[in-house]
């Protein structure tokens, strides 16, 4: 693949689709009058018609043309103008782009769309148009011999006749890194458990460690024995999979300035242990390591864009299943931090793995933290399937990631962290209890978590929603989603600024 930018005349470009977006009852921006002139009015009729209108998403083929160079137009509807924002943009070009990438070998050419009064600044929308353009033409269709989706093999991004084409290309360049490291976090996910297992989620780690310039550390069940991981370690115990926690590390300022910490939940494969899911459940349990693909992603993406922050991921690799050894109910675990924590639900697994490595975090020294994790089945029920749930111990840190997660169109809500919450968590036996009652159990959760945490600002991510997407839609592949890698790579280009 790949991905240029360029200001030639649309009407000259060698490719096989060129994209247009165009929004609702407005006058056709120059550049697309006069294509249109060329192909004789045909776009001007579409629209007088009403059989092309400019609704968000909607999409008008143009075939066998002849008076252009490119063979194929497709319009796309960008909605009213008022309404243009990050994720119409996206939705209505990743339409687009799925739907013009079923065939091999194609190249295609988007015309950046006239946005007028949109906050959206020409630079933002091309790197937007890049990473949408590489997401939407990559599918969920791994293991399938006849493909649904192919990559585009040549992608032209075409800006105004005078803009600056070095602009251009940096521009365009980040969202290629974007888009591939978006892509990068849904193939972890959408590669099942027998692919992708602790060790060879950690063997992948390392390998894109080398092709970014990460440096990368791999923590074996030995070593976690010795860093008293109690914790996650019980959760592992039934599984013939070894754990593995895997650390990449970007150090893009001064190793004195501070670090942020992005913390993924990793279980590779969640059967729900003794406390076993039915098959409705577990089937796709395959993504309960979106937390870590996450972290991957973004780190990849961070490492690439060189930014000058001092970043570290952290990966918490498990696989929760059910043998001879398997941790059981009512045992009694201690966690890195002396806590101790009595089992009830080995259901609950992804709250004991990611309490130690969050202390681990906060011992070797972030200054703030982030983790994220498919964690809990009541954030969906409680925001639905699109919506990450946002908890934390500081508001200012919230603040600034929420911000940043609004900045990339990716939609999070935050919920309360009250005490009572922590009431439900008393135990009789242990410091804690891995679960409350049934009610607010997203909160329960996040404020297990929060004992883990030290006094480091924090924020939680609950995407057990949007991290895997059930069905095909017209503007997005089921399967890994890659949610919230944009978000972390915008926070941490904010980190040092944000403090
Ligand atoms: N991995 C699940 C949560 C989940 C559910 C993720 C649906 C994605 C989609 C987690 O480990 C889990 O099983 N949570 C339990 C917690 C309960 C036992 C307190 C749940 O949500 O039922
Ligand atoms: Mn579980
Ligand atoms: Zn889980």
């Amino acid at each position: 693949m790949a991905i240029q930018f360029t200001n030639e005349s649309i009407s000259s470009l060698t490719a096989d689709w060129l994209v247009i977006g165009l929004v609702e009852s407005a006058p056709l921006p120059s550049a697309i009058t006069k294509l249109d002139e060329t192909l004789g009015g045909l776009i001007s009729r579409l629209r007088e018609s009403e059989d092309f209108t400019g609704k968000l998403a909607s999409t008008s083929s143009l075939l066998g043309l002849t008076d252009i160079k490119p063979l194929r137009i497709m319009l796309v509807g960008l909605g009213p103008a008022a309404e243009v924002s990050v994720s119409a943009l996206e939705k209505a070009m990743q339409t687009a782009a799925r739907s013009i990438s079923t065939k091999p070998n194609t190249r295609i050419a988007v015309q950046l769309p006239d946005l007028g009064e949109s906050s959206l600044d020409s630079s933002e929308t091309a790197t937007l148009i890049s990473a949408a353009m590489i997401v939407g033409s990559v599918g969920q269709d791994i293991y399938r011999k006849e493909a649904g989706r192919h990559p585009f093999e040549e992608i032209n991004i075409v800006g105004a006749e005078n803009s600056d084409p070095s602009t251009g290309k940096t521009a365009v360049e980040r969202g290629a890194i974007l888009g591939e490291s978006i892509n990068l976090a849904r193939e972890m996910v959408n590669r099942h458990a027998g692919d992708i297992f602790p060790i060879s989620f950690a063997d992948r780690v390392v390998e894109v460690a080398k092709s970014c310039g990460l440096e990368s550390e791999i923590l074996d069940e030995k070593q976690l024995t010795q860093e008293k991981m109690g914790s996650m370690l019980a959760v592992s115990q039934g599984s013939d999979q070894p754990p593995r926690l895997a650390i990449l590390k970007h150090q893009g300022a001064d190793p004195s300035g501070p670090t942020l910490a992005l913390v993924g939940k990793g279980v590779t494969f969640d059967s729900g242990g003794l406390s076993l899911k039915p098959s409705d459940g577990m089937k796709t349990m395959k993504c309960d390591m979106g937390g870590a693909a996450a972290v991957l992603g973004a780190m990849a993406a961070i490492a690439r864009l060189k930014l000058p922050v001092n970043v570290i991921g952290y990966m918490g690799l498990v696989e929760n299943m059910v043998n001879g050894s398997s941790y059981k109910l009512g045992d009694v675990l201690t966690a890195r931090n002396g806590k101790t924590i009595e089992v009830l639900n080995t259901d609950a697994e992804g709250r004991l793995v990611l309490a130690d490595v969050l202390t681990l975090a906060a011992d070797r020294g972030a200054a703030k933290m982030i983790d994220l994790a498919t964690l809990t089945g009541a954030c969906v029920v409680a925001l639905g399937e699109e919506v990450t749930g946002v908890f934390s111990n500081d508001a200012s840190w919230s603040q600034s990631v929420q911000d940043a997660a609004k900045t990339c169109g990716e939609v999070v809500w935050e919920m309360p962290m009250f005490s009572q919450f922590a009431d439900q968590l008393k135990s009789d036996v242990a410091d804690l209890k891995n679960i409350g009652t049934r009610w607010g159990g997203a909160i329960t959760a996040a404020k297990f978590l929060e004992n883990f945490v030290n006094e480091t600002p924090w924020v939680h991510l609950d995407i057990a929603g949007p991290a895997f997407a059930g069905a095909n839609q017209p503007h997005q592949e089921g399967g890994g989603t890659g949610c919230m890698v944009k978000t972390l790579v915008e926070v941490a280009n904010q980190f040092n600024a944000s403090k």
